[in-house]
């Protein structure tokens, strides 16, 4: 074995280390969170505005611009979750030898609670791949402008018709939130970036960001559920979109 190999298993055999791999990679997930919440705001912008977006995604770097991202993206959510589950392992093993010490055992509580609405929030991002990525139900594959692009917009609306669905958008958004207005803190306290002084803003900053985020995502299939929103346009024929234009394919 040469000497980066020990180094790269050294530092995965420590605690900082894997800890620092959630934290970083945590960084790269809430980067992703934000930026799709942005972009996902164009949906109240109409059907053009999404839509160009949504193609301007698939286009970037002639199409090989999603697939680096998402490669970049998968590395992160896989590494965040291999690095959380070692990580609870190891201090569970700690708490053994530990287990008359309260700070220890509180620690493990709440990485308890922040590795099951992990997994759930696992459950949720699975399902919404299946959902508006890979769309696994025809009618949502199906819906196309006229020019042939695929109606982003209309798929989104349509999709949250059903109150099953928001449901489990609702408890998942809800739960990636929670483990969000956590998380964020920690990433502070383990780049060493949190200090006694600014402990209290950093938590405050946590709890704002998991707010918006959650506002920001939820309300789309609140929108257009309960708000109705886009059921007018959706009333529309698709094929009858006359600002489509041919170089947009
Ligand atoms: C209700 C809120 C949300 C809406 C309306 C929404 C909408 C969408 C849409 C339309 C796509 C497909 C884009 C396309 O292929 O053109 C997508 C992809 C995706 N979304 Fe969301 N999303 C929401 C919430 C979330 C949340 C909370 C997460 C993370 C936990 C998430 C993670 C992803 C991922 C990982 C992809 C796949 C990106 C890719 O194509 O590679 N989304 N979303």
């Amino acid at each position: 074995m040469n000497a980066l190999t020990n180094a790269i298993i050294r530092f995965w055999q420590s605690s900082i280390g894997k800890k620092l791999i959630v934290a970083i990679t945590g960084v790269v997930l809430v980067g992703f969170l934000i930026a799709h919440v942005g972009g996902n705001m164009l949906i109240f912008a109409g059907r053009e505005a999404m839509n160009d977006y949504a193609y301007f995604l698939h286009h970037f770097l002639h199409g090989a611009g999603i697939w680096i991202f998402r490669g970049v993206l998968v590395v992160a959510f896989v590494m965040h979750i291999v690095a959380t589950i070692a990580l609870t392992k190891q201090n569970r093993a700690a708490k053994v030898e530990n287990y008359q010490n309260e700070a220890t055992n509180v620690a493990s509580k709440s990485s308890r609670v922040m590795i099951w609405s992990g997994l759930t929030v696992l459950a949720f991002v699975v399902f919404h791949i299946f959902h508006f990525t890979v769309r696994v139900d025809p009618e949502l594959a199906g819906m196309k402008e006229s020019s042939g692009r695929h109606d982003v917009w209309g798929m989104v609306i349509v999709g949250f018709q059903k109150p099953l669905v928001v449901l489990f958008y609702f408890v998942g958004i809800s739960l990636l939130c929670s483990h969000l207005s956590h998380g964020i803190a920690s990433i502070f306290q383990t780049l060493g970036w949190r200090s006694r002084k600014s402990s209290e803003a950093i938590n405050r900053l946590g709890l704002a960001v998991s707010v918006a985020l959650w506002l920001g995502f939820l309300s789309i299939p609140l929108a257009a559920s309960v708000a109705g929103f886009g059921s007018d346009e959706m009333e529309t024929p698709v094929t009858d979109i006359a600002d489509v234009t041919e170089e947009k394919r």
